[in-house]
């Protein structure tokens, strides 16, 4: 699948389910404690180095752009599906969002304080990563801080139903030891990895869930 396509079909799925995505899934994180400490967490980084904005790329409907802001961060989105940009427009007219794909952000080198890629890297191709980290590198400025989610593992599963409607979307699990070599070969430190088992509310067969804090080194 070339770089193209895959963006073509992630864009036309999630603009078929982006508004039943944001009915079930906007107040995931009120139910999720883990999630909300990482987060907290992630805010204090950037808050420390006050280093400027920061992005929720692959934003969905805006949920966690929302949390990142009553956390006091001056956050706005980025997601590849117009659909999911109007939804997230509508739920939080107040917050910034911008139409945008991971893999060439139109944002300026060093902008951003932090970038917060929240399962957004499911549906990209492995061979695309090298990319779009360095893309999150290269939209850090130093000392900031990468907050990253998602599914532990090695395989790939064609998706032809999700949320109530026909599509056909790719979603990857990754290996973190994969992903820790690619983001060290992109120039970023990893500080932290987190590995949790799913929780009841996720079938067994999603497997263990990934979190990743990262920094893009200060110059020495
Ligand atoms: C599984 S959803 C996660 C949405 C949100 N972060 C959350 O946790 O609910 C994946 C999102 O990433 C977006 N996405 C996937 N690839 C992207 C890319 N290359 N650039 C920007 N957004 C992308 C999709 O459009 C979708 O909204």
């Amino acid at each position: 699948m070339t770089e193209s396509t895959h963006l073509c079909a992630t864009r036309t799925a999630y603009d078929t389910v982006a508004v039943d995505y944001a009915r079930l899934l906007s107040d995931a994180l009120e139910s999720r404690p883990l999630d909300r400490a990482l987060f907290a967490a992630f805010a204090e980084f950037v808050q420390g180095a006050d280093a400027g904005p920061v992005a929720d790329l692959g934003c969905g409907p805006g949920h966690l752009t929302a949390h990142l802001h009553s956390l006091g961060l001056s956050a706005f989105g980025v997601d590849l599906s117009p659909g999911m940009v109007a939804v997230a427009r509508e739920a939080y007219p107040e917050l910034r969002f911008d139409e945008g794909s991971m893999t060439a952000l139109d944002l300026a080198d060093g902008a951003l304080g932090g970038v917060v890629s929240w399962y957004s890297i499911v549906h990209t191709p492995p061979e695309v990563l090298p990319t779009v980290f360095a893309e999150f590198h290269r939209v850090l400025a130093p000392g900031g801080t990468l907050l990253l989610a998602f599914k532990a593992g090695d395989r790939l599963r064609h998706l032809e139903h999700a949320y109530g409607h026909d599509l056909s979307l790719d979603v990857y699990w990754q290996s973190p030891d994969r992903i820790a070599e690619l983001l060290g070969l992109a120039g970023l430190a990893v500080d932290a990895r987190l590995i949790r088992e799913p929780d009841e509310r996720e079938r067994p067969a999603q497997g263990r869930q990934a979190y990743f804090l990262a920094r893009k080194p200060t110059a020495v």
